[in-house]
């Protein structure tokens, strides 16, 4: 059901000419997700339908990117500028159900779907023909600006390629977000011409040919400037990751979480952190990522697409992917832990250890640089420093299975496949390459010999055949 009788149009198809990349501007990444990603939220979090997305530049990489999201894709080639964008929807605009337009450009990431709805409202209540989103900014810059009549409504918007010195000080700019009444936008979409700077079919012309046919068009004001940033180039990106982080973080301040310094904390829009979790400095939490109450994530930790349990701390200088870190378990510092690992309550993984695809039973520690991959470890297991898992013979990968109580004695390399049993002692500097049963201790390594008086010896014969004074014999 929707909650604005209105079909949504977002503009995708430009190339994006000041990114200066052979990425399509739609796809750039910004807080993990494609910056299109961003403005379609916001529209379909307004309930309207359909969304209709026109693609141009790399049309088939973005239509990929977007499958399966119920949109619906109008393809504009080659692109000729936003109002011949628009026309390129035309036919489905048209046929559309809802009789109200929203159009929005693509690359307004900080867009919220509270100021899409109240657009919407203010469009209806006004009643004119048209009703865009505008924002007061100190440097306007490149945007388009806002022309009021003295009644207040919009007579005309001009780029700034095209605008007077006087007009570029107007500091009311064009946001790219409009509502419009679809009938009367289709009597004069047919009209544009490409006579500007840019030699483009704009968009923002739809306003004066509006005002030429009679019709009113009016303009809502957003609240917070920085909903209008348009990204055209990296440094808009950047611009527009550093607020999103920070709207991001101040959302999961409100909500009871303790983030060190907000500045330098990256929380992606998908990732989840509960009250009273604690993200220390230069913390990324990437993905879908979720941390718990009570858990402390860094300071220097990055982690992808991870799930920390209750009271879990991950240490300073880690990286996570795809793992699970149960409750009051501790990882790091120094710790790298890959995809499909599991790391039980209360378990341990210390400095320099490194686990692959390798379960950690409850209370089981690893402490000191290990390698530990394709295992699965039972509980109460102690895992000496230095300990390796020899998974892979250079063809395949075996696995290896240290049962719960175990203990590996430092610097043991476990070659798989290989179980060591219940409660079993591997002796330290062991090779082992055979399973051990449960309750045995295994040594795999050569007994020591020890040469009593060698090194003094051994002195001796060598002064001898270097003679008195020195000289080689
Ligand atoms: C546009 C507006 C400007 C406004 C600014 C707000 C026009 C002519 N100008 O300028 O008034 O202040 O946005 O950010 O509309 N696109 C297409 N097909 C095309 C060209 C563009 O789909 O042929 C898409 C782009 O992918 C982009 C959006 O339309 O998502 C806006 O295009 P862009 O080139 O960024 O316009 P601006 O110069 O920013
Ligand atoms: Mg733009």
């Amino acid at each position: 059901m929707s909650r604005h009788d209105a079909q949504a149009l977002i503009l995708a198809a430009g190339k994006g000419t000041r990114m200066k990349s052979a990425r399509a501007k739609a796809l750039h990444p910004l807080l993990g997700v494609p910056l299109l990603e961003h403005v379609l939220r916001a529209v379909q979090g307004v309930g309207v339908e359909p969304v209709t997305v026109v693609v141009g530049h790399q049309a088939d990489g973005i239509e990929a990117a977007f499958a399966g999201r119920g949109l619906a894709f109008v393809r504009q080639e080659p692109p000729l500028g936003t109002g011949h964008a628009v026309q390129a929807a035309r036919e489905l605009i048209a046929a559309g159900r809802a009789r109200t337009l929203l159009a929005v450009n693509g690359d307004l990431p900080l867009l919220r779907s509270q100021t899409l709805a109240a657009l919407l409202d203010a469009h209806r209540r006004g009643g004119g023909a048209a009703t865009l989103l505008s924002v007061v900014l100190e440097d306007p810059a490149e945007y388009g600006r806002v022309l009021r009549e003295a009644d207040g409504s919009v007579r005309a918007i001009v780029e700034a390629r095209d605008a007077t010195a006087e007009q570029k000080r107007i500091p009311e700019i064009n946001a790219g977000v409009y509502a419009f009444d679809v009938d009367r936008l289709l009597e004069v979409l047919g009209q544009l011409r490409p006579q500007n700077a840019q030699g483009e079919f704009y968009l923002t012309d739809v306003v004066g040919l509006l005002r030429a046919a009679g019709r009113q068009v009016g303009a809502m004001t957003a609240a917070d400037g920085r909903e209008g940033l348009g990204v055209n180039s990296h440094a808009e990106l950047a611009s527009a990751a550093r607020l999103l982080r920070a709207r991001r973080c101040a959302e999961l301040m409100a909500a009871g979480v303790a983030i060190e310094d907000p500045e330098t904390t990256f929380v992606g829009l998908d990732a989840e952190v509960e009250a009273d979790a604690l993200l220390r400095p230069f913390t990324l939490l990437e993905g879908r990522t979720r941390v718990a109450a009570g858990a402390m994530v860094g300071p220097f930790a990055r982690l992808v697409d991870t799930t920390v349990g209750r009271g879990a701390q991950v240490l300073d200088h880690c990286l996570l992917r795809e793992c699970v870190v149960e409750a009051e378990a501790s990882v790091g510092p120094f710790a790298h832990v890959r995809p499909e690992s599991r790391i039980g309550v209360k378990a341990k993984v210390g400095n320099f250890v490194e686990l692959k695809k390798t379960r950690l039973g409850e209370g089981s520690k690893a402490p000191h640089l290990s390698y530990i991959g394709d295992a699965t470890v039972g509980p109460g297991v102690n895992i000496g420093a230095g300990t390796i898992t020899c998974n892979y013979d250079g063809v395949h990968k075996h696995p290896t299975r240290i049962e719960a109580g175990a203990f590996i004695g430092s610097d043991t390399t476990l070659v798989a496949p290989v179980t060591i049993g219940e409660g079993a002692y591997i002796a330290a500097g062991s090779a082992i390459t055979e399973d051990v049963p449960a309750g045995a201790l295994a040594l795999g390594r050569a007994r020591q010999v020890v040469k009593p008086g060698w090194a003094e010896a051994r002195r001796q014969k060598a002064g001898a055949a270097k003679g008195p004074r020195g000289e080689q014999g």
